[in-house]
Parts: C-alpha cells; structure tokens; sequence
C-alpha cells in the first residue's frame, strides 16, 4: 500500500511596498495638538507613509505581491490561492480585495478572498494557508497585508492619526516535502467582549451610510487606547511565553523576533519580559507607523532585504489588533537569502 507523503507550509519568500508620500510628526504638529517629544516619547513614531489619493489597498498589496512572487521564483501561473488581510479594503463589502489584487497580477480562476482581523490579519493568514497547504488542498498561497489605513483616520483626532501608516507586505506559502522548512507552530484567537476597544463604527449593517455617519465621523477608526495599550502588553508576552514553551524554545534561540509594529513601548516590555536582546527585536515602527495587517510582512520584508534574515532561521511572529484578536507564529525563512 502507498503511503501519503506528509507537506509542510513553508515561508517561501516575502516583498512590500511602502508609499512615496512621508507624514512627519513636525507634519502633525501643524494639523493637531501635538508635539515631536511626546509622539517619540510616547510610541517611538517619527514618520508614517501615506498613499496618494489615487492609490488604493488593492493598489499597493499588488505592488508587494508582484516581488514576493519574483523573489519565490515560482511561476505565478503556479499561485493556487490569493489571500488579503485588510481593514481597509477597497470596497465596503465587495468585490474582495484579494479579487482586485488578483486581477492586478493577472491570476484569474484562482480561489480568492479577504479577511478582516485588524492588526492580526497577516498571522491570521498563514494559518489559513497552513491549513490548505498541508491538508493536501492548495500548493502555492498568495498571503497579502495591505491597508490605507490614512482612509479611516480622522486626521483632527491626535490620539489616533499620529500611530497609523499605509503600506502592503506580501509572502508565498509552499508545499514542502522537507520537514525543516515547515511551520513550527502557530497560535491564534479572538475575544470579541473587547469589541469596542477598537472600532470603525460606519459603514455597517449598524451604521449604513447616512448624513448622520458623516456629521458624528462615525466612519473613523475610534480607539481606547490606554486600555488597548495595558492588553497589548499582557496579551502578547503571555502568547509568545506560551509559544516558546510549547515547542520548548529559549527565547535566546530566536534571531528574529518579529512583533506587530504598533507602539515601541509595547514592543519593549515584550521584549523585556522575554529578556530578548536589542539585535533580536526588529523594529520598523519609527519610520513606517502602525500600518495594521501590513505591518509584520513590512518588517520581514525589511530585515530580508537589508540582508539580516538568511535561509533557515526562526522567526518568532507576535501580534494584536482589533476584534480584539491576537496570533503567533514560530517558522523558519525558507526562501532565498539576498
Ligand atoms: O494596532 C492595534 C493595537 N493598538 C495599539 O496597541 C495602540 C495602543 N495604545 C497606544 O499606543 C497608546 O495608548 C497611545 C500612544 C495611543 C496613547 O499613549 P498613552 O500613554 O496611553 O496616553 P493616554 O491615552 O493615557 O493619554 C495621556 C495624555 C492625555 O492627556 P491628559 O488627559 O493626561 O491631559 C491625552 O489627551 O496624552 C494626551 N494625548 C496627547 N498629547 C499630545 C493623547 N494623544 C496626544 C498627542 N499629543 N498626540
């Protein structure tokens, strides 16, 4: 009798793409009432890019997806799956962004679809395309972060417009026959009872598009965010503790520590609890923001191309977001190196 042969997802390769346009906190300072020492001081940001009033999510996702299907070297008549993770999707509801970005690419006839997990989109991802992968049923994903965040954001509220960014990070997913290059392990969930730390009231089945959503600015993303920030901190360290344990690794064994970029306070006290060390902590949040579910693929795509991320090494992923929902994820690059 034949036996199946096991696959295992594996990280393939990654791109990004991060817009022209630079919003600088001396930019804010001149919009609302705030100052370049207490944005630094309080979440480490110096700039954030913006898109262009003509470019759109589906926009820059393409852009990302487009290197990370070059740089996989797979044909992209061989992409069997396009995934998109927004919260600022082109449309309201539909088409789905990944079916725009996938005509973009000109993938057509392929299986394509959206989420919406906030900040936690991308992780939320790869566990999706793990799924697929190794049940036998899809061989190369299209995982896409992409948001125009800038496009909820009520740039006359200062405790929200100096933390966000637009951008697009991209990966392809593969079967592997080899058990190395595989996911080690991934962790999400969700609390919905923190639905309102985070919300974007309108437009939705709640709100639909009226004068009223327009006068109240219920179309803006509305955030607690002292409060987020305290959950952020203990939800995060106590999901990677739980990781790292699981799979019985020290965190001194992660060369990539790769959290969501959403405030650098709360990306310190995680990587203090975890006694990770400076070089292990990659940090894009001073130049590029909180761009949502684009935010880790950014940072791989970061240290990827300045050459710190080689074939073969861990990557510890963390992240939180709206919903609220979190995730974590430990697999190796098994892509090229630069
Ligand atoms: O990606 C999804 C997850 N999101 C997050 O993780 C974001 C989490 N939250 C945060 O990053 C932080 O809570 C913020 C950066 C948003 C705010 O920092 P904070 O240390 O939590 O400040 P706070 O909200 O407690 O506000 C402290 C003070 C307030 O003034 P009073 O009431 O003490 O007089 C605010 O009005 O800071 C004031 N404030 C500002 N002052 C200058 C709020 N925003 C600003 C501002 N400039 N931009």
């Amino acid at each position: 009798m034949s036996k199946i042969k096991p696959v295992y997802a594996s990280f393939r390769s990654i791109g990004a793409y991060v817009p022209e346009k630079i919003l600088s906190n001396t930019d804010l300072e001149k919009m609302v009432d705030t100052t370049d020492e207490w944005i630094v001081k309080r979440t480490g940001i110096s700039e954030r890019h913006i898109a262009a009033e003509n470019e759109y999510t589906s926009d820059m996702g393409a852009k990302a997806a487009e290197l990370a299907i070059k740089r996989s070297g797979i044909p992209k008549e061989d992409i069997d799956l396009v995934l998109c993770a927004t919260v600022t999707p082109d449309y309201f509801n539909m088409p789905s962004t990944a079916c725009v970005i996938s005509d973009k690419l000109a993938i057509h006839n392929v299986q394509a679809f959206d989420i919406s997990a906030a900040c936690s989109g991308f992780v939320y991802l790869l566990s999706v395309a793990k799924a697929f992968i190794e049940s036998g049923m899809k061989k190369n994903v299209l995982v896409i972060g992409a948001e125009k965040f800038s496009s909820i954001v009520d740039y006359t509220d200062r405790s929200t417009c100096i933390l966000f960014g637009d951008g697009a990070g991209a990966a392809v997913i593969s079967a592997s026959e080899k058990k190395e290059e595989g996911f080690i392990d991934i962790h999400a969930s969700a609390d919905g009872s923190y639905a309102d730390f985070l919300v974007t009231p309108a437009p939705g089945s709640i709100h639909p598009v009226s004068q009223k959503v327009i006068d109240e600015g219920l179309n803006f993303v509305q955030m607690k965010g002292n409060e987020t920030f305290k959950l952020a901190v203990k939800t995060l360290t106590k999901d990677v503790k739980e990781i790292l344990a699981k799979n019985e690794i020290d965190s001194n064994d992660i060369p990539h520590f790769i959290p969501h970029q959403a405030n650098y306070r709360i990306i310190k006290a995680v990587g203090d609890a975890l006694k990770m060390k400076e070089e292990q902590v990659v940090l894009t949040v001073h130049k590029y923001g909180n761009t949502s579910a684009a935010s880790i693929p950014m940072a791989i795509n970061d240290i990827w191309e300045s050459g710190r991320l080689q074939n073969g090494e861990l990557m510890l992923l963390d992240t939180f977001g709206g919903g609220l929902t979190w995730a974590s994820a430990l697999l190796p690059f098994a892509g090229k190196s630069v």
